[in-house]
C-alpha cells in the first residue's frame, strides 16, 4: 500500500521523552514514581495542584484565564490556595467521599477551583457542558444522584429543581441577580450558596481527604445508540495515563503554555484541559467563550501558546476562514498541534503544514478509555489520514465480529485489551451495559471500526453502531428521536447522521407526521427549536424532512441504515426484517 507520510521535524520535540520501540515501558514503574505509591494515599487534586505548589512550581503560573469580560492569571500556589477554600466550603456543607457534586457552568477561573475542591474532599465530579438544556440535565443528575450542584443563575433555570430528591445544595456563582432568599422560600429542601460570597471566608488551608487509587473520581455522561446517556466513571488511578501521555504525546516540556480548546463538559477538556496538563506542572490556557477564528489566533499570539489541542471541525472552521486571518497574528510560538474527537482529514493535515508550519498530530481515544490511547507521537512519521499506533503499555487490535484477531489491512472491531489505568470502571447505575463493551473476553470493543496496517498504524473507518459525531460531540440517535416525538406534531421520527465537509456529519431527523398537521417551513424550525431548548442546541437537527411512513422492522425499530442508505443513494441491504 502506499501512503504518503510526513516525516519527523525534530527540533523543538523533547524526543528523548518518547520511546517509540521501548518495549520495557509499564504503567508500574510510573506508578512508582509517585508518592501515593509508598503511602496508599491519593489524590488526583493535590498531584495536579499541591504537589507543584509545593515544589520548585509555586510561583509558576498554572492557569491563563480569559474571555470577553475578564483576563486574569493563577500560580500553583494561587490554584491550591482557591481550591482549598472551594474544598474547605465542601467540607463545610458536609460532603462526603464518593457524593456526586455537578458543575453546569460556563468556563470561567470559579468552575476549575470548584471542581478540582470537591475532588480534593473525594466527591466524584460531574461537569455538564453549558448547552444542556433542561431535559439533559434532569437525565443526568436524575440518574447520578447528584446532591450538590454548582451552577450559575442564568443556567439554574434549567435545572428541575423540584424534581431532584437526592439535590440538596445549590451553589451560585457569580451571582448578581437571583436572591437566594426567596429561592430558598420556593424550595425548601434545597440550601442556596452564594460561591464568590462565601467561599472567600474558608481557611486556604485544608486537610485534602485521601482516597483509594481505585476510588472514583469523575463522571462523564456520553450517548450510545439506544437509550438514555451513559455515565462513564473513571478512578484516580486514571491520572497514570493522564500523566504519562501528557508527557509523552503532549510533550509538555517545562516553558510550555499549553491550551486545549475544549470545554469541561467533554472528556476532553478534563482529561487533558485539566488532569493532562496540571499532572505534569504545565502552565494551562483556558479562553471562555464561543469559538471564533480571530479570538482563537489571538490566545495564541497574546499567550504565546507552544503545545494546542483541538479538534477536526475547528481546524476545518479556521481552514474555512481562510489563510489571510492567520497572517495577521504571530503563531510562531506553536511548537506542537494536535487534533481529537473525529477524523482528521489529510487536506486539514496539508494545509496545517503550509499556514501553520506544523504538522497536526492525531490522536484517539473516547469517553470511555479515558485518555489517548493511539495516537501520533511527536517523534513520529505521520500519515496523513492514521490516527496512529498505540501507546506503549497498551494493546490495541482489530477483531472480526465472532471476537476473532484479524490480520492487517482487513477491517473489523477495534479493540483494546483491558487494563490500562484510564479504562472507565462502571456506567453508572448500569451494569447492563458496562457489560456489552467486553462481550469478547480480554478486550474492551471500541464501538469503532478500523483496521492496522503492517507497520502498526490503525486507520478509522466509522462507527459500528449509529452514534452521531457532529462537531466533534458524540450524539445518540436515540435521545433526539425520543425528544422528537415529544413535539406534538411528531408521530415518528428516525435520526441519522450525513456527512458533511465541516462538522464532520450533520444530525438529519426524518419525521413523520401525525393527523391534522401538515408539513411546512414553519413546522420544520419549530420542531428543530423544540430539540434546541428542551435538549441542546448541539442535538437539534439542522435538517428535517417530513415522510408518510418510515421504515421499521416487525418488531417496531425504526431502521435508521436504511434512512441512511436513502439519504446517501446507497444499496438498501437486507430488508427481510422490514414490515411491510
Ligand atoms: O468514533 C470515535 C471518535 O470519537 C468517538 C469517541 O467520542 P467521545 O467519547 O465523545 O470522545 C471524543 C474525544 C476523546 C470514538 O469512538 N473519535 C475519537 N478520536 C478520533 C475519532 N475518530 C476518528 N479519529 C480520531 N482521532
Amino acid at each position: 500500500m502506499k501512503v504518503e507520510s510526513l516525516t519527523t521535524v525534530a527540533g523543538s520535540y523533547n524526543l528523548a521523552n518518547y520511546q517509540e520501540t521501548n518495549t520495557s515501558f509499564n504503567w508500574g514503574d510510573v506508578e512508582k514514581s509517585f508518592s501515593w505509591y509508598d503511602t496508599g494515599k491519593i489524590n488526583v487534586a493535590y498531584e495536579a495542584i499541591d504537589r507543584h505548589a509545593e515544589g520548585a512550581r509555586k510561583h509558576k503560573i498554572a492557569l491563563y484565564y480569559s474571555d470577553a469580560t475578564r483576563d486574569e492569571s493563577y500560580s500553583f500556589q494561587d490554584m491550591k490556595e482557591k481550591t482549598n477554600q472551594a474544598a474547605n466550603m465542601f467540607k463545610h456543607i458536609g460532603i462526603e467521599k464518593g457524593e456526586r457534586v455537578f458543575i453546569f457552568m460556563p468556563r470561567s477561573p470559579e468552575l476549575y477551583f470548584g471542581l478540582l475542591g470537591a475532588i480534593k474532599v473525594g466527591a466524584i465530579v460531574g461537569p455538564l457542558f453549558e448547552a444542556f438544556m433542561e431535559g439533559a440535565v434532569r437525565d443526568r443528575l436524575e440518574n447520578s444522584e447528584a446532591s450538590v450542584i454548582m451552577t450559575t443563575p442564568e443556567l439554574l433555570r434549567r435545572v428541575p429543581l423540584q424534581d431532584l430528591p437526592a439535590l440538596k445544595h445549590v451553589i451560585l456563582v457569580n451571582n448578581q441577580e437571583v436572591d437566594s432568599q426567596e429561592l430558598a422560600q420556593a424550595f425548601p429542601n434545597v440550601q442556596f450558596y452564594d460561591f464568590n460570597k462565601t467561599v472567600k471566608e474558608y481557611s486556604t488551608s485544608l486537610e485534602v481527604v485521601w482516597v483509594d487509587k481505585e476510588d472514583g473520581l469523575i463522571l462523564h455522561y456520553t450517548s450510545g445508540s439506544t437509550g438514555k446517556p451513559k455515565g462513564v466513571l473513571h478512578v484516580h488511578y486514571a491520572m497514570l495515563q493522564h500523566y504519562q501521555t501528557g508527557k509523552w504525546v503532549l510533550d509538555l516540556q517545562e516553558d510550555d503554555v499549553y491550551w486545549c480548546t475544549a470545554d469541561p463538559g467533554w472528556v476532553t477538556g478534563t482529561s487533558y484541559g485539566i488532569f493532562g496538563p496540571w499532572l505534569n506542572g504545565a502552565t494551562n490556557v483556558v479562553r471562555g467563550g464561543r469559538f471564533s477564528p480571530e479570538d482563537w489566533y489571538q490566545t495564541i499570539d497574546k499567550y504565546k501558546v507552544t503545545v494546542w489541542y483541538s479538534a477536526p471541525t475547528a481546524f476545518r472552521m479556521l481552514m474555512g476562514a481562510g489563510d489571510d486571518v492567520v497572517k495577521q497574528y504571530d503563531l510562531s510560538s506553536l511548537r506542537h498541534v494536535l487534533s481529537v474527537g473525529e477524523p482528521l482529514n489529510p487536506e486539514v493535515i496539508r494545509w496545517g503544514v503550509q499556514v501553520y508550519n506544523k504538522r497536526i498530530h492525531d490522536t484517539w481515544w473516547m469517553t470511555e478509555t479515558g485518555g489517548m490511547l493511539i495516537c501520533n507521537y511527536p517523534s513520529m512519521e505521520i500519515r496523513p489520514g492514521s490516527m496512529g499506533k498505540v501507546f506503549p503499555g497498551v494493546e490495541a487490535t482489530i477483531l472480526d465480529d465472532q471476537g476473532q484477531e484479524l490480520p492487517p489491512n482487513q477491517m473489523g472491531n477495534l479493540a483494546i485489551k483491558t487494563g490500562w489505568p484510564s479504562m472507565m470502571r462502571k456506567i453508572w447505575r448500569n451494569d447492563e451495559k458496562y457489560k456489552e463493551y467486553f462481550k469478547w473476553e480480554g478486550w474492551y470493543v471500541s464501538g469503532d471500526s478500523a483496521y492496522v496496517d503492517e507497520d502498526g498504524y490503525f486507520w478509522f473507518q466509522g462507527r459500528v453502531d449509529d452514534v452521531i459525531m457532529t462537531a466533534g460531540e458524540r450524539v445518540g440517535p436515540f435521545e433526539v428521536e425520543s425528544k422528537l416525538v415529544e413535539h406534538p406534531a411528531v408521530a415518528e421520527a428516525g435520526v441519522i447522521g450525513k456527512p458533511d465537509p465541516v462538522r464532520g456529519e450533520i444530525i438529519k431527523a426524518f419525521v413523520a407526521l401525525r393527523r391534522g398537521y401538515t408539513a411546512s417551513e414553519e413546522l420544520i424550525e419549530e420542531i428543530r427549536q423544540f430539540v434546541k431548548t428542551n435538549l441542546a442546541a448541539h442535538a437539534a437537527p439542522r435538517e428535517i424532512e417530513f415522510k408518510d411512513k418510515l421504515p421499521k422492522t416487525r418488531s417496531g425499530k425504526i431502521m435508521r441504515r436504511v434512512l441512511k442508505a436513502w439519504e446517501l443513494d446507497l444499496p438498501t441491504g437486507d430488508l427481510s426484517t422490514m414490515e411491510d
